[in-house]
């Protein structure tokens, strides 16, 4: 069942959260899979619809800055700064969680993931929910992200007990994930808010590394966001091999010979206007049934290194 995102639909949608079901709603990066945050039960439908494993936590989204921090223990003083500067906005901050948080949102981890989003739909639904809205990505698991209602219902269909439709999400790929270590901003997930606007306000950021054992973002998976058909990246000067079971995934200009589908993520080589493009055009190419997607590569700067990261692992 699909809504539109205005007065009504919000207040069905907040209404199901209170009851403990599961709503997917538009967020600015890309649409969300909520549940009431603080009801373990409601979480563990979340992972269900999703069939994503219960080891990878889930973010929280609160509606200002002062209700996000009563989620977390302890605040280090550059993240305070990075609240106060980008919420709402694309930024998931990772810190020390407080008592109230369930484990099952948290996945057993002693920190927990929140952001506040720069959506009027979301920010309303919160409100009207009256409580933390826990929400991954509304996609399948591994799969290519939502970031419009029909791409959610070609994942989940009727998984969801509602999908608000609020249009196409405006900045297109998920929030920057950022954690402290000793004081130092350190990056989880490139995305929607660029790292050099977090070093600004938050110093330089350490480098995340390798750590041993599990991965600092249990969900940043080496494979992950990919569609159906498989994905080339193209190297500098490569071309792709034009014909009937190939589609082709262009930065700026589209390239020579004949495809059985084509993208440009933005003409005029905008990073923002590519990313916000990104899911889209990957939707429709995987829909144009090719076999493969053969993909440009985008300069890694700004919004670039979200839209790299994704492709890197889509062809992973
Ligand atoms: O833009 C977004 O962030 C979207 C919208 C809906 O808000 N949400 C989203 O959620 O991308 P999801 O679940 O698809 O990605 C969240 C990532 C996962 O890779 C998860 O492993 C990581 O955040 N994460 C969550 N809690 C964590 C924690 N305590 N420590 C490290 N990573 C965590
Ligand atoms: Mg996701």
């Amino acid at each position: 069942m699909a809504e539109r995102a205005d007065a009504a639909g919000i207040k069905k949608a907040a209404a199901l959260i209170r009851a403990g079901g599961v709503v997917a709603f538009p967020t600015e990066t890309v649409y969300g899979l909520g549940a009431d945050g603080l009801d373990p039960k409601a979480c563990a439908r979340v992972f269900e619809i999703k069939g994503r494993p219960r080891f990878d936590p889930l973010i929280l989204h609160e509606r200002s800055a002062v209700r996000a921090r009563r989620l977390f223990s302890r605040v280090p003083a550059a993240a305070a700064r990075l609240m106060k500067k980008f919420w709402p906005g694309p930024l998931t901050l990772v810190l020390p969680k407080a008592a109230v948080v369930p484990d099952i949102v948290t996945a057993g981890l002693k920190t927990v993931a929140v952001r506040v989003p720069a959506n009027p739909a979301a920010l309303a639904l919160i409100k009207a929910a009256g409580r933390p809205i826990a929400a991954p990505s509304a996609n399948r698991f591994g799969r290519l992200s939502p970031t419009t209602a029909a791409h959610v219902k070609k994942q989940l269909g009727r998984g969801p007990d509602l999908i608000l439709d609020g249009g196409k999400t405006a900045i297109g790929v998920e929030s920057t994930i950022i954690t402290f270590k000793r004081g130092r901003p350190m990056l989880l997930r490139p995305g929607g808010l660029p790292l050099e606007e977090i070093e600004k306000i938050a110093g330089p950021a350490a480098a995340a590394g390798k750590s041993v054992g599990k991965p600092l973002a249990p969900g940043c998976l080496k494979k992950h966001y990919a569609p159906k058909a498989k994905l080339r990246i193209l190297g500098p000067g490569r071309a792709g091999k034009p014909g009937t079971r190939a589609a082709y995934l262009a930065f700026s200009k589209r390239p020579a010979g004949k495809y059985a589908a084509v993208a440009v993520l933005s003409r005029t080589g905008d990073l923002r206007e590519a990313a916000a493009n990104l899911f889209g055009a990957l939707h429709r190419l995987e829909n144009s049934g090719a076999r493969v997607i053969y993909a440009e590569q985008v300069p890694p700067h700004g919004l670039g290194r979200a839209i790299m990261d994704r492709l890197r692992r889509a062809a992973a």
